[in-house]
């Protein structure tokens, strides 16, 4: 029996904080009840101290989601925890989320505070976010680049005092995989009291690692990942959903883990979000792109016709799309040239009239991009007129 990997969603939040990115109330209660039917675990709705705007946010999607658990984040501060536990009143269930820094250049630079002063504020945050709620989760912000035994210290602390997840923030996507993955098994050995909390990983994507760096966390032993559809967010994003979800679906072989996501649901989620923010998916982008199941070369058409599994390693069906999908082009064969035909309803009576069809056909493909069913309509008919 696999443990559940608990799905932290995050667009809502981090995602947000992608310039260009911000939503109204109404765009954010689409998208929460989209991430509920993907069966996300738990809803970062928003900062509720940000903004009346984001406080109306986060309680309407309190209000609106039932079936996920619906998070506010705060700083480690009175006014933003006592914002952050109004905004999720309404929840069914109802998280609080706290941070503080505790990197050396955030404490010394940002925050102007000493490590002692660091602890006692996070271990004071998690205790007043416990009047709110008993659901509490605690990042060390910047945990990527923090002292090990210091991180080690905040921690055990923070424990003690109530937090019920950990979250480990690379703040800035400066960790590599082996980094990040060997960091989560230190802080799970070292912490005495480590069992009695779900450790996350919370990974930004500024070197292009951060569902590389997630999974080496999970493989180390975290339980829960925040990510965010299409791997929007601060810089070049976060942790993309449906990527790490699928890799750790596609891999079971892998993972002790498992999660409770409806896969089928993510290319909805993926198309709301873009549609909704106007950050288009790039075709090419795993999963959710146009491309991501499309294949143009002969011998991959050929294979796939054969047997699906020669190019294919997910079914397109698993994540909401129809059908994988033969792009007719230059590079394509002779197999998926007559597949694409049948399927049009045309046939051919001699082998011949199939090789002068299909010699016009990568004619055409020579000149134009991509071949359309009414261009292939249209090849034919010219061939047969001019017979
Ligand atoms: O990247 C980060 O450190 C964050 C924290 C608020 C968790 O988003
Ligand atoms: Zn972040």
């Amino acid at each position: 029996m696999k443990e559940e990997l608990v799905i932290f969603d995050t667009t809502l939040r981090d995602g947000e904080q992608s310039p260009g990115a911000s939503m109204t109330k109404e765009e954010k209660i689409r998208i929460a009840k989209q991430l509920e039917k993907l069966r996300v675990n738990v809803i970062e709705a928003g900062f509720p101290a940000a903004s009346v705007g984001d406080f109306e946010s986060v309680k309407a999607v309190a209000t609106a989601v039932k079936d996920s658990t619906v998070c506010g984040l705060a700083r480690a501060v009175e006014n933003d925890i006592v914002r952050a536990g109004e905004a999720i009143q309404p929840a069914n269930s109802g998280r609080i989320h706290t941070f503080i820094a505790t990197s050396p250049i955030h404490m010394e630079k940002k925050l102007k505070m000493t490590p002692d002063e660091v602890v006692e504020r996070a271990v004071w945050a998690v205790k007043r976010a416990r009047d709110f709620t008993d659901n509490v989760e605690f990042s060390p912000e910047d945990a990527g680049r923090s002292d090990i035994d210091f991180l080690c210290r905040v921690i055990e602390a923070v424990i003690d005092a109530g937090a019920t997840t950990i979250n480990i923030p690379d703040t800035v996507g400066y960790n590599i995989p082996e980094q990040f993955g060997d960091l989560f098994h230190q802080l799970l050995t070292r912490i005495p009291n480590s069992d009695k909390a779900i450790f996350s990983a919370h990974c930004h994507n500024d070197l292009g690692l951060a569902v590389a760096n997630s999974l080496a966390a999970v493989k180390a032993g975290a339980r829960q990942v925040e990510c965010t559809i299409n791997g929007l967010g601060e810089r070049a994003g976060n942790t993309a959903l449906e990527e790490v979800v699928m890799a750790v679906r596609t891999r079971q072989d892998m993972f002790a883990v498992d999660t409770r996501i409806e896969t089928t649901e993510i290319l909805a989620a993926s198309r709301l979000v873009a549609g909704i923010t106007g950050f288009a998916v790039q075709p090419n982008k795993a999963i959710v792109g146009a491309n991501a199941f499309s294949h143009e070369s002969g011998i991959h058409q050929d294979g796939v016709l054969k047997h699906r599994e020669t190019y294919e390693i997910m079914r397109a069906e698993d994540v909401g799309w129809t059908t994988n999908k033969m792009v007719l082009g230059k590079h394509s064969g002779r197999s998926a040239f007559r597949s694409r035909l049948q399927e049009l309803g045309i046939e051919f009576e001699t082998e011949q009239e199939l090789n002068e069809a299909f010699i016009s056909f990568k004619d055409l493909a020579d000149r134009k991009h991509e071949i359309y069913d009414e261009d292939l309509q249209a090849l034919v008919t010219d061939n047969n007129t001019r017979r």
